[in-house]
């Protein structure tokens, strides 16, 4: 890493599942955006995938896809670093001091996500689940990180790595920079499209989501397939009209065009036509983007994780060892 003035930002996405239109537009996305103005990292968190079990083969390749997606995404090589977590052995040596000296069980007790996952998965949970939040954590400290750019789900994660910073801290001597999180106004909860209720999420049903790697034709059948709302008006109304609102996020976000100006194109046109364009927005820019995809190799991936793994471990050992003097160690 160099000694950039710059201030740091860090994020990563999970390499399981198929990524999909919530993760690129509600954090890769803005990743992109903010590439020039930070020193900025972002990891494929392997370590976190495997709190649930994942099949050897699929996972390998999954790993460099989620590389892949992250360039395809704009995240230039030359501004960013893009680095595999498993490839630092420190993240899992600072997630595990901060188990000890820091978190409590009742802090991981109260994260959403886990009571969410757990209830889902019954007797099967891992010990690594409940524990994921301080890895998370871990990551975050272990970079000096300034600002976290995530999508709204992982707000009250990024908190307890704030409060856990706080914690250390006070109990052991300045360590940790305290990390902002970033959540962008519209598209920091993506719906799911069967359910505007729920957020798009990669382990509901493929009618839920748009993965970034889904065809024209699957495309356009979910969208059109997508759940509405009572009434026939494209009005922006995440009370009243969950649906609608969330296609026109997607629609204006993917098009750059306001949610006004789109309000007021389909004044008087009814959901159809509405959809039938959003279907062509969003095939346009999965076009775009498979393109880019599919241009780059699995082994220029390779190697651009290994020479990046030796881009951040400086950084990453530096922290560990102020982190174990102040304990003692
Ligand atoms: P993950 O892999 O579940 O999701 C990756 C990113 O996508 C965002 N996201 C969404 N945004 C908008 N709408 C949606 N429907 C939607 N679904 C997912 C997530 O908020 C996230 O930003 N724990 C993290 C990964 C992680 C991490 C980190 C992130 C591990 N260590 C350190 C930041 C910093 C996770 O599981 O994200």
């Amino acid at each position: 890493m160099t000694t950039s003035k710059k201030p740091t930002i860090f994020s990563g996405v999970q390499p399981t599942g198929n990524l999909h239109l919530g993760n690129y537009l509600g954090a890769i996305s803005q990743w992109a955006v903010m590439q020039e103005k930070y020193q900025s990292i972002f990891c494929i968190v392997d370590y976190h995938a495997i709190t649930v079990r994942q099949d050897a083969e699929t996972f390998r390749q999954q790993i460099l896809n989620t590389a892949k997606v992250y360039l395809a995404a704009g995240i230039d090589p030359k501004e960013a670093i893009i680095f595999q977590q498993s490839d630092i052995k420190e993240h899992t040596e600072l997630a595990w001091i901060l188990n000890c000296a820091s978190a409590r069980m009742s802090d991981l007790e109260n994260m959403t996500q886990f009571k969410d996952k757990s209830t889902a998965k019954g007797e099967n949970v891992s010990v690594g689940l409940f524990d994921y939040p301080v890895l998370m954590a871990a990551d975050i400290l272990l970079y000096g990180t300034d600002a976290v750019p995530v999508g709204d789900d992982q707000k009250q994660h990024v908190e307890l790595a704030r409060d856990l910073a706080k914690r250390f801290n006070h109990d052991f001597g300045e360590t940790f920079k305290i990390p902002e999180v970033v959540i962008r106004k519209e598209g920091a909860r993506i719906m799911g499209l069967d359910n505007p209720k729920q957020k798009m999420s990669k382990s509901a049903s493929p009618a839920n989501y748009i993965a970034l790697t889904d065809s024209a034709e699957i495309n356009h059948k979910k969208i059109m397939r997508a759940v509405t709302d009572s009434g026939s008006s494209v009005t922006f109304d995440k009370d009243n009209k969950p649906a609608i609102a969330n296609l026109l996020t997607i629609y204006s976000l993917l098009s750059g065009n306001t949610i006004k100006n789109l309000e007021h194109k389909y004044r008087a046109g009814g959901y159809g036509d509405f959809k039938k364009d959003l279907a062509e927005v969003v095939t346009d820019f999965l076009a775009d983007f498979q393109q880019k995809f599919n241009a780059i190799s699995d082994q220029e991936v390779r190697e651009l994780l290994k020479h990046n793994a030796e881009l951040v471990r400086p950084k990453a050992q530096a922290t560990i060892e102020k982190v174990k003097k102040q304990l003692g160690l």
